[in-house]
């Protein structure tokens, strides 16, 4: 896989991201991209909120905004694949270019704005794979979020949760991308608790009730940290997803890439979300499942989030750069730094930076 993904970068690389990505869609789609998953091993299998994970490497939300390609996606090796965000009804996003590559720094910029096809087609989708892969092991997450303009944003997240709770291993309420004008502000402490109150009881009223994730942003104060804490705690949600992109631009980037609206993923984002995830696992006292998600290119990017706190991780941008052959250098990596670290288990690293 590292092999002919080798041969197919340039070309990919020569194309507009987004003409990419289509391409790399249609690829899955039609299985020219060959499976690529290696052997689970016993030491990376967990059950985190309820739910079995067959490896802790996820693939993060925004990637398969449609729920096009599940199947073909858990063939490459993923424990679990995050599809989204959908919105209610269909919407195009920002205008085109929309997302920019920095390959010197393996970073992204991208401002969406979360083009997709509406829920209808996302939950066709979705059921249609659940009816052609019944006994897949693999966990899938719908990740919900609300119309540009929408103006009551509860009621975007609660009808999504209501048509969608039955078909969801797990929801994730985003409420942290930074191109759909107002989404952050959700994460205040006064627009949260009644937020996420509302979707709860939505939750409680559906046919099934999955684990519910909140996604946040990296660009979190401390204050913040703790107020979130707090609401996400006491309303008793299942766990959170750290981080998303960052506003952040850090001046080694290059001018004209810098310059870009948008959020920042990639490398310039690694150092950033481990330490929201500590910061995060430190206020909940390690008590609420963290996903750790943020410029993870490499086993010891994802073992770093795992000492600061995360039991599981995702990515996405690295894989513009390093390609489909990293999910299974991930996991084979990590089972050797266990090894290295003369631990059994890969529970065993969650957290442990916080105890040394
Ligand atoms: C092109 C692009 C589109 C994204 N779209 C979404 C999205 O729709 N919903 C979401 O929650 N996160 C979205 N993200 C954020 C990723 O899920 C992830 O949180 C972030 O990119 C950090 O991880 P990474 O550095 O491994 O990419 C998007 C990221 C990129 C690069």
């Amino acid at each position: 896989m590292d092999f002919l993904f080798k041969i197919g970068k340039p070309f990919l690389h020569a194309l507009d991201p987004e003409d990419a990505h289509a391409l790399t869609i249609k690829g899955l789609k039609t299985g020219l991209i060959p499976p690529c998953a290696g052997q689970t091993d016993p030491r990376l299998k967990q059950t985190i909120a309820g739910l079995d994970f067959e490896n802790p490497v996820g693939l993060a939300a925004g990637f398969d905004k449609n729920a096009d390609v599940i199947q073909p996606l858990f063939n490459l090796g993923f424990g679990f694949v995050e599809v989204g965000t959908v919105t209610p009804k269909p919407q195009s996003g920002n205008p085109r270019p929309r997302i920019f590559r920095d390959p010197s720094n393996e970073a992204v910029i991208n401002r969406m704005g979360f083009p997709n096809g509406g829920l209808d087609i996302f939950k066709r989708n979705v059921e249609r794979f659940r009816q052609s892969h019944p006994d897949t092991k693999g966990i899938v997450g719908l990740n919900i979020g609300m119309n540009k303009d929408q103006g009551k944003p509860e009621k975007d997240y609660k009808h999504l949760v209501n048509e969608l709770a039955g078909l969801a291993d797990y929801l994730t309420v985003n409420i942290s991308s930074p191109n759909t004008p107002g989404l952050r502000n959700l994460q205040s402490k006064e627009n949260l608790v009644p937020l996420l109150q509302e979707i709860l009881n939505e939750r409680a009223r559906a046919n099934k009730q999955p684990p519910l994730f909140v996604k946040l942003a990296p660009d979190l104060e401390e204050k913040q940290i703790a107020e979130i804490s707090e609401s996400v705690s006491e309303a008793g949600i299942d766990g959170l997803i750290l981080t998303n992109t960052t506003l952040e631009r850090p001046d080694h980037l290059p001018e004209t890439f810098r310059s870009e609206t948008g959020g920042l993923s990639g490398k310039p984002l690694t150092r950033k979300s481990t330490e929201i995830i500590r910061a995060f696992y430190q206020q909940t006292d390690g008590k609420l499942p963290i996903i750790g998600v943020g410029g993870i290119s490499s086993a010891y990017d994802a073992y770093e989030k795992i000492k600061a706190g995360a039991s599981l991780v995702q990515l996405y941008s690295a894989l513009v750069f390093h390609g489909p052959g990293l999910i299974k250098n991930i996991n084979t990596g990590l089972a050797d730094l266990l090894e290295q670290d003369g631990l059994d288990h890969i529970s065993k690293a969650v957290g442990t930076d916080h105890s040394s």
